[in-house]
């Protein structure tokens, strides 16, 4: 008989937003007419930009006709896409098209990119965390040490003082919207070079930055071209959870080691990994991603952003107001928060869920630090928001 990837063992039941999901599901099943206001998955709710619709009616055309029809397309993307990308979100941080592979998503890329790596890597990863670095790392059956974020380090984690071979960082932070400084950037940074480690570098969110002052890029920091893989998404930036397109940036002078001592490129067994089992996002949603860069692309697609930092505002006031310490959703479009009285935050999610009708995240779910937390996301709309903030507060009044 088959035998099985016994790591998969070792995963929690289901995967956390499955399992958030399900309760809401079972939730509705008892209670058929009730209202429910979703800040839980951060899953985008505003349409696409106009100029972006535009571009992919256009993609569609082109798709109808022989002289403009599109097949297979070049696995690591399209030149259109990846100059775009280079000449807008790299300029004069020195990256090249040819270190730009374009994808389907953040959330496979950030767990894909394991393939390329030893199963003996010991793994960093900050706590809380996405979910999907610690689960992917279990998959292969990684040894992973996890470095606690908390409001005494700003979310931004310790540096450690042991050899840590791969770690991930994700800034503006999933789950806690903290950011993180140049300084401390580069703090990490130097401690990859030093250890000859490799960074993970989760931007997924930059475009929510606002204060100047913050790094957008790991790239901004000397040296990080030597350490630092990037991950971007068109999900949160532009609407694109539906659509799908993302993408990475492998530095070509970024390497590892082979078990006997050679130095390998990893932007080309990136690139061997992907040609083998990826056959590139499609022309139509790489359209998509290119009307983003397009001056009309860019004012609209932050007009949303703009609406949802509003947002984030108002939940982060009406939190502070309930005495719940938030933190993130200034250069975020999530918000951390404790839970009241410390209650466990799978108790606290179950609480809210049923007398108030809100869905948010349990802090539990992203780690054993987001024990006592949740997160809510400003993805709603703001009149959804300001209902769900003002029950949450009644609710936390009368424990
Ligand atoms: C989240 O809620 O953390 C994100 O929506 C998950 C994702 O982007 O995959």
């Amino acid at each position: 008989m088959s035998q099985i990837n016994e790591n998969y063992l070792n995963l929690a039941q289901r995967y956390l937003f499955s399992e958030v999901a399900a309760r809401v599901s079972a939730y509705l099943g008892k209670n058929p007419s009730a209202k429910i206001i979703r800040m839980g998955i951060g899953d985008v709710t505003q349409p696409i930009a106009p100029a972006v619709a535009q571009a992919m009616h256009r993609a569609v055309e082109d798709c109808c006709h022989s002289e403009t029809f599109h097949g297979y397309g070049p696995e690591p993307g399209y030149d259109f896409l990846r100059n775009a990308i280079v000449e807008n979100d790299f300029a004069g941080l020195g990256i090249k098209a040819s270190e730009v592979f374009v994808s389907d998503g953040a959330k496979s890329d950030t767990g894909n990119i394991g393939d390329i790596f030893s199963q003996c890597n010991v793994i960093g990863i900050t706590d809380p965390v996405y979910p999907v670095y610690v689960d992917t790392n279990t998959m292969a059956g990684r040894r992973i040490v996890y470095i606690p974020c908390n409001p005494g380090n700003g979310f931004t984690g310790d540096i450690p003082d042991q050899k840590l071979d791969i770690i991930y960082l994700c800034y503006p932070n999933n789950p806690t919207g903290a950011v993180i400084s140049r300084e401390k950037l580069k703090a990490w940074v130097d401690y990859a070079l030093e250890n000859q480690s490799i960074i993970f570098y989760d931007a997924a969110y930059e475009a929510f930055i606002r204060d100047p002052q913050i790094p957008h890029s790991i790239y901004e920091i000397e040296g990080a071209k030597r350490c630092a893989i990037e991950f971007r998404s068109f999900s949160k930036t532009a609407g694109f959870t539906g659509i799908r397109c993302a993408f990475n940036v492998v530095p070509e002078e970024l390497t590892a080691r082979s078990s006997d001592g050679r130095e390998i490129s990893l932007n080309h067994l990136w690139d061997r990994r992907q040609s083998c089992k990826f056959n590139g996002a499609s022309y139509i949603s790489q359209r998509a991603a290119e009307a983003v860069y397009s001056p009309e692309g860019k004012v609209q697609v932050k007009a949303v952003l703009d609406g949802y930092l509003e947002t984030a505002a108002v939940i982060r006031a009406s939190l502070q107001k309930a005495g719940l310490n938030p933190v993130g959703g200034e250069n975020s479009p999530y918000i951390w928060a404790q839970t009241p009285g410390g209650m466990p935050s799978w108790d606290f999610f179950d609480l809210l869920l049923n007398r108030a009708g809100v869905v948010v995240t349990p802090g539990a779910g992203f780690g054993q630090a987001g024990e006592g937390y949740f997160r809510v996301t400003a993805f709603s709309s703001k009149d959804q928001s300001i209902e769900a903030m003002e029950k949450l507060n009644q609710l936390v009044k009368s424990l």
